[in-house]
């Protein structure tokens, strides 16, 4: 076997990039978690005791901690002064939850994947199958501070203004369906921005309502958002619009579940599909979209194995591609099918009967 040396000595250099990438979002997922970016954010430059003390953490364990984000780029050392330093640029990626570029808190859907690794172990020597509801609660925190920047930064400002007529409808006053509505990230952001509709949320997932309850509640939309334990195919009414926010393709029957939201959508009804950005042609995918190598990861450790424990088990997949999602709704027998808007990581799609 003759290996290429160089080519050797340059997966070793990628795969060391990747598990310091590992380890840094790790620390990340701690400087959230004890609130050390919190902390430091406003200070200044600061002294790794004053920031112990501040976030009430072990002073030579935040030390050690502080030393690797430095290392990592992500905090500023001085060392004549000895002081470390969170950047104002830093802080709103790390540390400011309401900035749309806050990614700290995405890092717990990493950390559920680590915790639950023997479970997924167990689902590719068997059935691949793994429910949602059977992964750590990391994962459910996670999903939710992944996706809510997007959905904060362009749901109500980009992605409804690009569907046809439907920011006209909720203005108006309609009722809106959010199924596999998770943490409520997304009907929270259609609630503040459109007082006059009802949103409602469904999810299989019991503490993902309770959860999204709370959350409409500290946002002050209460009174006119509804979050109920509802599988994608149980929910009552009918609505202006549906919309399914990066949870079709965890469906084990995403066919069905279209035609249950064409039988539950008004005449003049939209679906708004928004799934992960994928390019159609599998081979295109891998080379070109930055984002494949994170997507499939997620896909073949939670998204793929929670379709293949539900009825069907169609198994999707998170890199589907907007001309498969396409046939998913044709078959479902929507006629009318479109890309409205996109961003690097989400393709937004709107479907009409
Ligand atoms: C990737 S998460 C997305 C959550 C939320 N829409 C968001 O964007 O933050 C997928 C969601 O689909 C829900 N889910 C999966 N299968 C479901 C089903 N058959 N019926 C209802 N909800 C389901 C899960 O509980 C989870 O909340």
């Amino acid at each position: 076997m003759a290996v290429d040396e160089a080519r050797v000595e340059s997966f070793v250099g990628q795969l060391a990039g990747f598990m310091t990438g590992g380890g840094v979002c790790l620390g990340m997922w701690l400087g959230d978690e004890l609130g050390l970016y919190r902390e430091m954010t406003g200070q200044g430059p600061i002294s790794a005791a004053t920031l112990a003390t501040g976030a009430r953490c072990n002073p030579r364990l935040t030390r050690e901690w502080l030393d690797s984000q430095a290392a990592a780029g992500l905090i500023e050392y001085d060392g004549n002064a000895d002081t470390y330093l969170l950047s104002d640029e830093a802080a709103v990626i790390l540390a400011n939850e309401s900035a749309p570029t806050f990614m700290a808190r995405g890092m717990n859907t990493l950390m559920a994947i680590f915790i639950d690794g023997p479970r997924i172990v167990e689902a590719f020597h068997g059935d691949g199958a793994m429910s949602w509801r059977d992964h750590d609660d990391c994962l459910f925190r996670g999903t939710e501070w992944f996706f809510r920047p997007g959905y904060r930064a362009y749901l109500t400002s980009e992605w409804i203004p690009a569907l046809d007529g439907v920011a006209e409808q909720l203005q108006r006053g309609a009722e809106v369906a959010d199924v596999g509505c998770g943490h409520g990230a997304s009907a929270v952001v259609m609630a503040e921005a459109f007082p006059n509709s009802r949103v409602h949320g469904y999810d299989f997932h019991p503490p993902s309502i309770e959860t999204a309850v709370a959350r409409a509640s500290e946002a002050g939309v209460a009174d006119r958002t509804e979050f109920v334990v509802a599988g994608a195919k149980e929910y009552p009414g009918r609505y202006t619009l549906i919309c399914f926010f990066d949870c079709l393709h965890d469906m084990g029957d995403p066919i069905g579940v279209a035609r249950y939201a064409r039988e539950h959508l008004e005449a003049d009804g939209t679906v708004l599909l928004v799934e992960p950005m994928a390019l159609d042609d599998r081979a295109t995918n891998i080379a070109e979209n930055p984002l494949a190598a994170l997507l499939y990861t997620a896909s073949s450790t939670l998204c793929t194995p929670n379709s293949l424990s539900q009825e069907v088990g169609l198994g999707l997949g998170a890199q589907a591609g907007e001309g498969r999602l396409r046939e998913v709704f044709a078959e479902a027998g929507f006629t009318r099918f479109r890309r409205a808007a996109e961003t690097p990581l989400n393709m937004i799609l709107e479907a009409r009967p």
